[in-house]
Formats: structure tokens, sequence, C-alpha cells
């Protein structure tokens, strides 16, 4: 193998696409899946790769020093590209010390694994932090975060990541680790859990279930589809200047409620309903707490530096994710069924 290389919190969302992508891409790579199957965690999302010869998947919990630095001793790693993470901003709103220790001591401890394993010798070498366009704060109307928009995190879960992007440039500076960070706007795609807000609304509509909408429904996300995420980390990995920061996103800005009315009209046309009976579900409930108004990214630097582009229109994309949902029921109906059940339950009853 011409190099290990780490995914962490590869049996989530975005890192399934990763690992999947890398290990079929590379299969001169070898890759490390790490991850420890929290809630979000979901060895289902790699079943089609599981067996090939050059993916291994290794239980770790990052919070623990003891066991990263197993792993590091276990396998001769040359990058690391760090997903794992608490990841949702309502459940940062209820338990922001999961959030802490995860999100901030969790990638300190990789960093220290990482500084104490390679000191001797960076050539080669990187740390590639994967993090959110939610550090940078909320957008009024006009205006897009750029790379050097200051950070203004105002959730626990866009704090909890702003620390560990500052945590990974003081790394970089103080001990010259080599590390690359992109952060990305609001992902959409098979295989994301469903208590963020496209495979929620779709489910709901499926079932017939009101669609909870916080507030007005006038909060505004740019979305980008999954794979296409994908695709710009392997491109940042490959092709990066050590030592930068990278925006990712869409160009695709959506009001939350034009796109739950636009995922009712798909739904209803791939589910043979009348024009329109979906978005009968829609039901406005309590806004989030400090809910950010707008998120909006400019992704020119990685388009004009390193030549990424999104491959699909998000009639497309949201088309595919439909699409894949529907043929996919029983992964989703074995996590609704489940521990998150309670979950759904405690989070919308009274809302
Ligand atoms: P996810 O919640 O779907 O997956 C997170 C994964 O991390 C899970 O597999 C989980 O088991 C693992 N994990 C959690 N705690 C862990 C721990 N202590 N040790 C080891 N593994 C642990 O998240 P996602 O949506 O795939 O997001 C992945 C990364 O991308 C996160 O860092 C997130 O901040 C970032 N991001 C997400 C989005 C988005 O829209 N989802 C956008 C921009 C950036
Ligand atoms: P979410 O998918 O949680 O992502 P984030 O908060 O990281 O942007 O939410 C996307 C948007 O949808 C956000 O403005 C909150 C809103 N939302 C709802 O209106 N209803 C819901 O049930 C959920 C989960 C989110």
């Amino acid at each position: 193998m011409k190099k290990t290389i780490v995914i962490t919190g590869g049996a989530g969302f975005i890192g399934s696409h990763v690992v999947r992508l890398f290990v079929n891409k590379y299969p001169d790579y070898q890759i490390v899946n790490l991850d420890a199957l929290t809630y979000a965690g979901n060895l289902e999302n790699l079943v089609d790769i599981q067996d090939k010869p050059n993916y291994v998947f290794e239980k770790v919990d990052i919070v623990n020093q003891k066991e990263v630095d197993s792993l590091f001793e276990k396998y001769k790693v040359s990058g690391v590209i760090h997903l794992a993470a608490e990841s949702h901003v309502d459940r940062s709103i209820t338990n922001p010390n999961e959030f802490i220790n995860t999100n901030v001591i969790g990638t300190a401890n990789l960093l220290n694994a990482t500084v104490k394993h390679w000191k001797d010798n960076f050539d080669d070498k990187l740390f590639y932090h994967i993090s959110t366009d939610e550090v940078y704060g909320s957008l009024d109307d006009g205006g897009f975060f750029v790379e050097t928009t200051s950070y203004d995190p105002r959730s626990p879960y866009s704090a909890s990541k702003a620390s560990s992007d500052h945590l990974v440039r003081a790394y970089h500076n103080t001990y010259k680790l080599p590390v690359v960070i992109s952060n990305c706007s609001n992902n959409y795609g098979p295989n994301q859990f469903p208590e963020k807000l496209i495979p929620l609304a779709f489910n709901n509509i499926k079932n017939k279930k009101p669609i909870p909408i916080y507030g007005k429904g006038e909060n505004i996300r740019d979305w980008l589809f999954v794979i296409d995420h994908a695709r710009a980390i392997d491109t940042i990995f490959h092709n990066c200047k050590i030592g930068d920061t990278y925006n990712i996103g869409g160009n695709n800005e959506w009001q939350n409620i034009d796109l739950i009315k636009l995922l009712c009209k798909i739904m209803d046309e791939k589910l043979n309903r009348a024009e329109g009976e979906s978005e009968k579900l829609i039901t406005y409930v309590t806004d989030r707490a400090g809910h950010d108004l707008r998120y909006a990214i400019d992704s020119s630097k990685l388009q004009n530096e390193l030549g990424w582009k999104p491959s699909v229109t998000f009639e497309q994309g949201l088309g595919k994710t439909v699409d894949w949902y529907l043929e996919n029921e029983q992964w989703l109906s074995n996590i609704v069924s489940g521990a998150y059940a309670g979950y759904y339950e405690s989070q919308y009853n009274n809302r």
C-alpha cells in the first residue's frame, strides 16, 4: 500500500461517502475508518465496500487519548481526514458538553497523536480537518462567507467546531504540523441521519406526518450534494496548500420553506399523490433557540485555485436523494424504530 489514511467519522453521513470514494478511487491506499459508532454512526452505510482489501474499520473513541494513540501505534499513518464530530445543532442546545468533549477534546487528542507520531518527519503528512460554515456566524441578507471572514459562532455546535478549527491552526503554528481546513455549507444526500431537515421532512411526508418548520421558515441555508463535498475533500487532500483554508459550497441558497415546498412537489410526483397534497403537512413550530438566519458560502477560492465545482444541480441532487430514501426504506426504518424514536418525541412534542 502506498499510504495509510485514517478517516475519522467514516461511519457517519459525510464520512461514509468520503470512505467509499477513497476506497474505490485509490486501491493502493489503505483506508482506516476510525469511528466510535455513536447514534449517528452506521456501518450499514458501507456494506458495499466493507470487504475490499484496502479498507479496515477500527472502533475508536477520539475522546479517549489512549485509544487514539494505540491506533497510531498499530498503523503507519500518513494522512488524517477528520470528520468525527457531534453534528446536530438541536442536540448541542440540549447537551452542549457532549459537543465540547467530542469536537474539542476529541480533535485535540487526534492532533496530539499526530504530532507525537509524525514530529521527526512531517514530509508527506497531512492532517485535514473538516469544518462547517457555521463557525462564521449568521449573515443578514447581503454578503457571503469568505475564508478570511471573522469567526462568530453562535450555537454550542458551531462554537465547538470553531474551537477545533483554532486548535488545528494553533498546532500548525506551534508544532509545524501540516494541516488544512475546509468549511462547508449544509450537506444533503443519501445516508443522512433523519434528525436533519431534509431526511426528517422526507420521512414525515412519506408517512403523512406533520413537517415541523421552525419559526417562519425564512432561514436560509446553502445546500451541497454530499458526493460533491466528498469530491471537494479528495481535491483538497491531494492539491491543497499546507496551512490554508478552503470554503466549500453549492452556490445554492434556499429559504427553508421554499426548500420544503420543492421537496413536497418532488415527493407528490414520485409517490403519485395529488399536486399540493404533501404541502398540507407543513406545520410551523416554535423556533430553534438562537436560530442563525442565513449562511452563504463563497467557494471561488476552491473553484479557481483547485478547479473543483459541484457536479449536480439542486433539483438533480434532491431527486437522487429522494430516490435513494425510497429505495432504502429498511435503512431508514431501522433508525426510526430504534433509539431515534425517543429523541423525536422529546424534540418535537409540545413544540
Ligand atoms: P454525522 O453526525 O452523520 O457523523 C458523525 C460520525 O462521527 C458518526 O459516524 C459518529 O459515530 C462519529 N463520532 C461521533 N463522536 C465520535 C467519537 N467520540 N469518536 C469517534 N467517532 C465519533 O456527521 P456528518 O453530518 O457526516 O458530519 C461530518 C463532519 O462534517 C462533522 O465534522 C461536521 O461538523 C462536518 N460538516 C457537516 C455538515 C453537514 O451538513 N452535515 C456541513 C459542514 C461540515
Ligand atoms: P439542520 O438540518 O438541522 O441543519 P443546520 O441547523 O446545521 O443548518 O437544519 C436546517 C435548517 O432547517 C435550519 O434553519 C433549521 C431548520 N429546521 C426546521 O425548520 N425544522 C426541523 O425539524 C429541523 C431539523 C431543522
